[in-house]
């Protein structure tokens, strides 16, 4: 056994110790979202999941609050996030494919609530498909409804003085790993999928790692 001098062993005790949170999920009923709601729980922290269709959340657990709300109603929002920690959103279309403002109006409304409420850190998935390159560019194109209203959110979210990280992986997949590779500003190298735990997991350690402020994170498998 390697015995450390007191005052490191102090204070990597200390660093191990997670601090427990009160998180705010924003498309909790969502595939990634669900992720990002279980993964939450599991590390201790306090989650309340804003969703129009509570009945889809059959889980109880005394640290999971389910609040039927309205992802575009600012107001709905501030009420919310009153005293939370973080928020993350992991909003999409049902339909990708049709023209739709979902994530532009519900990015406008949780940063404004944001600013109102005083809740600083937001967390937000996006796509890879915005970072340059000819595979992304036939993506976007055939995504494009998607791709405009999933730019327009970004360019809200970095716009307001939060503590903001986009996330943008590739295609997600329902695999079982939690583990993901990230690079700030670019993708990740020959990255082309990543599991929907991992998105979580990658969420969840920026906020609890302090991580990629204001930054736009390409994260692959
Ligand atoms: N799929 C991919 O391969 C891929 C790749 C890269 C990035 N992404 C991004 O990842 C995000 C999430 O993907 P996912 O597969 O986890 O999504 P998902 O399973 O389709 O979940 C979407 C979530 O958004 C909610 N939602 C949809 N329309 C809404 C509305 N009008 N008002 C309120 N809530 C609404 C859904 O609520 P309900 O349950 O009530 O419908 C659900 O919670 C998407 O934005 C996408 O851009 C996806």
């Amino acid at each position: 056994m390697i015995t450390l001098p007191a005052n490191k062993a102090f204070r990597e005790a200390n660093t191990n110790r997670r601090r427990i949170m009160k998180l705010l999920v924003i498309g909790a009923t969502g595939r990634t979202g669900w992720e990002v709601v279980q993964h939450a729980l599991a590390r201790g922290h306090h989650v309340t999941a804003f969703v129009r269709s509570p009945e889809k959340i059959t889980l109880r657990n005394e640290r999971l609050i389910i609040l039927k709300g309205d992802a575009m109603d600012e107001d709905q929002l501030v009420e919310a996030m009153r005293d939370h920690d973080a928020v993350l959103s992991t909003l999409g279309p049902r339909q990708a494919f049709k023209p739709s403002s979902l994530l532009h109006d519900s990015a406008l409304a949780a940063t404004r609530a944001m600013n109102r409420s005083g809740v600083k850190r937001l967390v937000i998935l996006s796509a890879a498909a915005h970072f340059p390159g000819i595979p992304n560019r036939i993506v976007s194109f055939i995504l494009r409804n998607h791709m405009r209203d999933s730019r327009a959110m970004e360019e809200i979210v970095q716009a307001n003085g939060l503590d903001w990280t986009i996330a943008r992986p590739p295609r997600l997949t329902e695999e079982d790993y939690p583990t993901y590779r990230s690079r700030e500003g670019a993708a990740p190298k020959m990255g082309f999928s990543l599991s929907r735990k991992a998105v979580a997991v990658f969420m969840l350690d920026a906020i609890e790692q302090k991580k990629h402020f204001r930054k736009i994170v390409g994260i692959a498998k």
